[in-house]
């Protein structure tokens, strides 16, 4: 029995199976003549089924797999096809057999088109992002130069804006701040905005004991001393070949290494301890130190002339004291810092602690600061705080307490009468009593009120 006819015969039954099939099924019989095609073909194909029906399956489409599997009499699976531009399938197509007999094929294409315009939005999402990611780190390679130094205040800018102005030339700069002012800060970004190639390489000056002073700067050849290394050690100038040396606390360096480190500035030679050799080296000198250097000098515990090499750019960073205005930026700064560092929701700093931050004095100033604010909020984690309020604050931060009469005038209703009235007041015992320079009872006379009312009147107004 012939499968078309079987097929023709139930061909009303198998339509509605077909046709309710989301892919497009084509099957022919072994000489390659369409003898069905469903209405997902249809659609996909855009071709009829009176057109196709009872057509070489190679008239619409010549390259089709249908032929090819009936004659290798093979299956193939997840072919992936694009017959038409912006459109693909995945097609797969096996021969057909009744009683063992080849009688044609069926083809299954499922349209992909959807799928891949979602990669192909994915990818082009992807490479996108890949810019937008090239460029962030671009911007955060930025970011760990001046970008990350945090200050407004006027004087402060002037300083940012010299090192910024000195970074891309090969001057030495000479650093001058309390401790915790940004030093150590100002001399990396200078390295990274110079542009130069070599390392950034810090040594303190005060960390090192003196008599290994030497060998940490200039390094030593094999074998120099008792102790040494076989091998010898490339000593720090050597290792900021190219790049910056920092000398921290260069009021620190001893009188005996001063000249050494001279010439180093003037030839750019280094000679390693024990070795007969110099070599030449190319480097950037920044020096800091919270010593007045000028002063040192001329009591003549610091050499003029390595002086005068130094501090051919001079930065001043004012302590925080002399900043206060920077104090709410850098102490929110810091707060957001800590508490994505703790995985905390940002904290708020109540109106009262921050009075009393930018109060403080600071004598260990940002870095004090960074500090204190680190201990607050792992204070206010502790406690599951929402805001450093001054429960949180160190003894050591006074809160300044505002006079009752302060408190209740903040909030003031110009056209309050009981506001005027009480304003008025006050300002008339002022007066009076700087008419009276203080004199109580020549104040409470030119009022014309009785000296207890005017004691009354001064606690009441804070004055
Ligand atoms: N303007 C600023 N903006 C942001 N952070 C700052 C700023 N100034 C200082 N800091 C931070 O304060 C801390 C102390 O800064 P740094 O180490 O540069 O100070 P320093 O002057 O070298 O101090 P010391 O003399 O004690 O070595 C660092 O954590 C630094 O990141
Ligand atoms: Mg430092």
């Amino acid at each position: 029995m012939n499968i078309f006819r079987l097929l023709e015969e139930r061909d009303k039954e198998l339509e509605l199976i077909l046709d309710s099939i989301q892919d497009a099924i084509t099957i022919v019989d072994k000489y390659g003549i369409t003898k069905y095609w469903n209405n997902a073909a249809v659609k996909m194909y855009g071709i009829k089924k009176e057109d196709i029906i009872g057509r070489h399956i190679k008239d619409f489409f010549p390259s089709s797999l249908l032929p090819r599997i009936i004659k290798e009499e093979k299956s193939y699976e997840n072919i992936y096809n694009s017959p038409r531009e912006n459109s693909f399938n995945i097609i797969s197509a096996s021969p057909l057999y009744y009683n063992g007999q080849l009688v044609g094929g069926i083809s299954l294409d499922r349209d992909v088109t959807d799928h891949i315009r979602t990669t192909e939005l994915l990818n082009k999402a992807r490479s996108n992002l890949d810019v937008l990611r090239k460029e962030v780190s671009a911007i955060n390679k930025n970011r760990s130069s001046f970008y990350t130094i945090l200050g407004n205040n006027l004087k402060f800018r002037e300083a940012v804006n010299l090192a910024r102005d000195m970074a891309r030339s090969n001057i030495n700069i000479l650093i001058y701040g309390e401790s915790g002012t940004g030093k150590e800060l100002f001399a990396r970004a200078i390295h990274i905005e110079s542009g130069r190639e070599g390392l950034y390489v810090p040594i303190n000056c005060s960390a090192i004991p003196n008599d290994l002073m030497e060998s940490e700067l200039f390094g030593y050849a094999g074998g120099a001393f008792t102790g040494a290394l076989k091998e010898g050690k490339t000593g720090k100038i050597e290792l900021a070949h190219k790049g910056t040396l920092f000398l921290d606390e260069i009021g620190d360096l001893p009188l005996h290494m001063q000249p050494k480190i001279l010439r180093v500035l003037e030839d750019g030679m280094v000679t390693k301890i024990g070795s007969a050799k110099s070599i030449k080296v190319n480097i950037r000198v920044i020096a800091a130190t919270n010593k007045n250097l000028e002063e040192m000098v001329e009591k003549g515990t610091f050499r003029k002339d390595l002086y005068y090499r130094l501090n051919s750019v001079v930065i001043n960073l004012p302590p925080l004291r002399e900043r206060r205005d920077d104090i709410p930026l850098l102490a929110n700064r810091f707060v957001q810092d800590y508490c994505m560092e703790y995985g905390l929701n940002i904290l708020n700093i109540s109106p009262q602690v921050m009075d009393a931050f930018i109060q403080h004095d600071w004598q260990g100033n940002v870095r004090e600061l960074n500090n204190v604010i680190e201990r607050m909020v792992v204070i206010a984690k502790n406690n599951k705080l929402t805001t450093l309020d001054i429960n949180t604050l160190p003894e050591n931060i006074v809160v300044r307490r505002k006079t009752a009469v302060e408190e209740t005038h903040n909030k003031e209703n110009p056209y309050d009468l009981n506001n005027i009235l009480f304003n008025a007041e006050r300002d008339a015992v002022i007066n009076a009593m700087k008419m009276a320079n203080n004199n109580k009872s020549k104040a409470a006379k030119l009022l014309n009120i009785p000296r207890s009312t005017l004691y009354f009147k001064l606690k009441k107004y804070g004055i």
